[in-house]
């Protein structure tokens, strides 16, 4: 198949290129390198550099690589920034999205696959979240993404587009053979912070709260490595192309590992695989923390046939620190 990727110059897009590629797909990527990095993308790969809402240059994308699905990774993804300038994320994330459907839907491409989030779910009532946890986002960044799942379920009824959203938990890791890794500027997500101060390129890690209810005070995320969230993307191709556009068939699929680690375990880790000393500061919480997020990945492994091939933290870690040190 070939598949058009917007947002295949940044984190978790560049590793889906490499799955992509491997499998034996064509891509199309299309990204306008705001905060993605061409040299991300394997030489020869199309690099539309355009924004999703450039209907011209998206719909010329589309039809000149025949492109039967595409995935959507362009966003905008704080959630503090989200917090304090919403509009950036109802602009770049929903309108943006919106806009981009149109292109899909002129050009006639039936299939698309959404980055969406565990930040859809907004406070955990119970642990680990499955797919029918209330949905009550409490962040601008969880509402948009929430908002775009929405509008994919009325085109999916109305106009036949077989979707799925991939509600990701906390994506961490490298394609050590690729040699890409997690690179945001600024840096907000954990494991690069606690790798970047074992570099001494940080003075510290900021612990945001030591006085959560949990074994050692600390939050508990699901790390996920970045491959396998890619790999994902594929079984969720194969299963629209099976199931349709179906409105019972289930679209929402979280993708974690449903193990849960602690900030301090996450840190432990690091000093293990590293070799170094991480210096910690204790700070106070993070506005907007949920003290537990764990997947329940019961629905991706049953209807979509996927689970994490790499779940364990010292793997992802071990493959986030080659990346971090490479020379
Ligand atoms: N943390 C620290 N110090 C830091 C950075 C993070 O203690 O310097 C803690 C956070 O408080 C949290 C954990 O480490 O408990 C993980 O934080 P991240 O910022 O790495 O990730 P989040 O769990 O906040 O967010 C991730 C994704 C979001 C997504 C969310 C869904 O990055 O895009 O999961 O819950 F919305």
């Amino acid at each position: 198949m070939n598949v058009c990727v917007t947002g295949g110059a940044g984190y978790i897009g560049s590793h889906m290129v490499r799955v992509l590629l491997r499998a034996g797909h064509g891509v199309v990527v299309v990204d306008d390198l705001s905060s993605g990095h061409a040299d991300a993308l394997p030489a020869g790969v199309p690099l539309v550099r355009a924004d999703v809402r450039d209907a011209v240059a998206v719909g010329r994308a589309l039809r000149d690589h025949r492109a039967d699905a595409v995935f959507h990774f362009a966003s905008r993804i704080q959630v503090g920034e989200s917090v304090i300038n919403p509009r950036l994320y109802w602009r770049d994330n929903l309108a943006a999205g919106i806009a981009l459907l149109e292109a899909v839907l002129d050009a006639g491409v039936k299939r698309f696959v959404l980055s969406s989030t565990a930040a859809v779910y907004g406070d955990p009532i119970r642990v680990p979240l499955d797919e029918d946890h209330p949905t009550v986002p409490v962040n601008p960044y969880g509402a948009t993404k929430l908002a775009l799942e929405h509008v994919l379920a009325d085109y999916a009824r109305a106009y036949g587009l077989e979707y799925a959203a991939l509600r990701y938990f906390n994506a961490s890791g490298a394609d050590v053979e690729a040699g890409i890794g997690e690179r945001h500027d600024p840096e907000t997500h954990l494991l690069p912070i606690v790798l970047e101060a074992a570099l001494g390129k940080r003075p510290h890690v900021t612990i945001f709260g030591d006085d959560w209810d949990t074994p050692d005070g600390t939050c508990i995320r699901d790390y996920v490595h970045v491959t396998d969230l890619a790999e994902a993307h594929l079984a969720a191709l194969a299963y629209i192309g099976r199931s349709g556009a179906s409105a019972k068939d289930p679209h929402a699929f979280n993708l974690g590992t449903g193990r849960g680690y602690s900030v301090r375990e996450v840190i432990e880790s690091a000093k293990r695989i590293s070799g170094r000393d991480v210096p910690v500061v204790m700070g106070p919480r993070r506005a907007g923390d949920a003290p537990v997020l764990v997947a329940s990945a019961d629905r991706a492994r049953r209807v979509l046939g996927w689970e994490a091939k790499r779940p364990s933290l010292d793997e992802i870690v071990s493959d986030a620190w080659k990346w971090h040190s490479r020379a």
